[in-house]
């Protein structure tokens, strides 16, 4: 885990909230790495419960590399990984002067969500997704929710008032998915692509499902 990277790196910052779906952070984390990303990396309290909760104790944020790498191979060492406390308000990426391309919350949680909708900055988190917004540089939201009340639709719509993409955790099954992984790739692709990264996870549309 180091800070220093050079001036051309492509640096973003990526947050784990507590929704479900630790798999597709993960999997988004390991497809950025690979490309040789340097990220400033924020989970919350929750988010660090999901990661254990749904993928086990070798998932947990102080062995997260290890975890990539057995999962996704060597590739990840490609890029810098720097974990980065919520409760530090006063950390570089609290500021519009970190020269950071994009961020992205994934899972975003409904909590989350609210925070960023109404620019509360409570923690790091939201500090950093509204510094985003502010310097008008991509933010991508991923939540995950189902049903979702009537405020949660409200908050979503201000983020993408605000510049944010919102990009639920909605996978499609055109491309046939034999596996969880196969969803995740299919997610972690568009994510990618919302952050103007090239991907390979999610083959492009053909116009015919091909069996
Ligand atoms: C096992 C578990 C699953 C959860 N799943 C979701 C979810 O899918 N979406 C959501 O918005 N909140 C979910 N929550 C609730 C959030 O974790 C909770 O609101 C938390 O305060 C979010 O805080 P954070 O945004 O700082 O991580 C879940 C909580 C637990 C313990």
């Amino acid at each position: 885990m180091s800070t220093d990277a050079s001036p051309r790196t492509p640096r973003y910052t990526v947050a784990i909230t507590g929704a479900s779906g630790a798999l597709y952070a993960v999997r988004t984390v390991a497809a950025m790495l690979d490309q040789g990303c340097d990220l400033d990396l924020v989970v919350s309290d929750y988010g660090r419960r999901l990661l254990v909760d749904e993928l086990g104790r070798e998932a947990s944020i102080e062995r997260l590399m290890s975890y990539l790498e057995g999962k996704y191979g060597a590739g990840v060492r490609r890029g810098r990984c720097e974990v980065i406390s919520n409760r530090d308000l006063g950390a570089t990426i609290a500021s519009g002067s970190r020269p950071t391309r994009g961020m992205v919350i994934v899972p975003c949680s409904m909590k989350s969500l609210a925070g960023v909708a109404n620019g509360l900055s409570r923690n790091l988190v939201e500090r950093a997704a509204d510094v985003m917004l502010k310097e008008r540089k991509p933010l991508v939201l991923v939540p995950r929710e189902t049903p979702m009340s009537l405020p949660q639709l409200r908050n979503m719509v201000q983020c993408a008032e605000a510049g944010a993409v919102v990009l639920p955790a909605m996978p499609g099954f055109y491309h046939l998915p034999q596996t969880l992984d196969d969803l995740a790739d299919f997610l972690a692709g568009k994510i990618l692509a919302a952050l103007g990264l090239e991907q390979r996870l999610c083959a492009d549309w053909t116009g015919r499902v091909d069996r």
